[in-house]
């Protein structure tokens, strides 16, 4: 496969939009069901072809205000995960964000953080978000932690809400203004690239 194609640049990971040639590994990290669970879904087991019909829409721009992309290792543009911006161009410039880090070896090493920073820079400078929120689960640490150090904060909790593996636990409400996310959290190493590109 040619190396992919990358917009996005920051010192360990790197992002480009979304392609039908992830579809194995995202099929892959879709069938493990503690992974969907912490991603607030419920688990069912899925095809190549589920993935593929739920995926090409996206590709097509057929959702309004998604911005999805494929999450890279450098130096290998190995494929690691995915994030998306969702609901971006309201009038409100309020939008929610979302990552999954696919295999669990790669969580932990702070690929996660620097992911959403980088795609955090990206909505604020170039999207206009002004707002960017997210929710998780009190029985995440390792998702609150790495939002946490991308420049979110806890706003609230919804007590009780979620049940995740048979534990009952809240959902925790996070949020991140454009005008208090620092300077330094911008993207680093390689010039950051804008492609246009039908997945945005
Ligand atoms: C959530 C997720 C995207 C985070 O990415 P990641 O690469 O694992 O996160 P990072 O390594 O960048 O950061 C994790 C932070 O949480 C901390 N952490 C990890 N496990 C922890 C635990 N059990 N308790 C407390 N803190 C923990 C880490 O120490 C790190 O903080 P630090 O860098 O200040 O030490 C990833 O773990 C993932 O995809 N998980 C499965 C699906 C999921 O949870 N999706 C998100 C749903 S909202």
């Amino acid at each position: 496969m040619d190396a992919p194609r990358v917009n996005l640049w920051g010192r360990r990971v790197a992002l480009g939009p979304l392609h039908l040639g992830l579809l194995p590994v995202l099929t892959r990290w879709e069938n493990d069901p503690r992974t969907i669970e912490l991603g607030g879904d419920e688990f069912q087991p899925v095809t190549e072809e589920v993935v593929r019909a739920r995926l090409e829409p996206l590709l097509r721009g057929e959702r309004a205000g998604w911005h999805g992309f494929a999450i890279y290792a450098l130096p290998d543009l190995r494929p690691i995960g995915v994030a998306n911006v969702r609901d971006v161009g309201t009038p409100h410039r309020t939008a929610e964000f979302g990552i999954t880090i696919g295999d669990p070896a790669d969580r932990g090493r702070g690929y996660g953080a620097e992911a959403t920073r980088v795609l955090l820079r990206y909505a604020f400078d170039e999207l206009g978000v002004h707002t960017m929120l997210l929710d998780t689960v009190s029985v995440n640490p390792a998702a609150i932690g790495a939002y946490q150090r991308a420049g979110f904060r806890e706003i609230g909790r919804i007590r009780q809400a979620r049940r995740i593996g048979g534990i009952v636990a809240d959902v925790v409400l996070m949020e991140c203004l454009a005008r208090e996310f620092p300077a330094e959290a911008a993207t680093a190493g390689k010039p950051r690239q804008i492609a246009t590109n039908s997945a945005h």
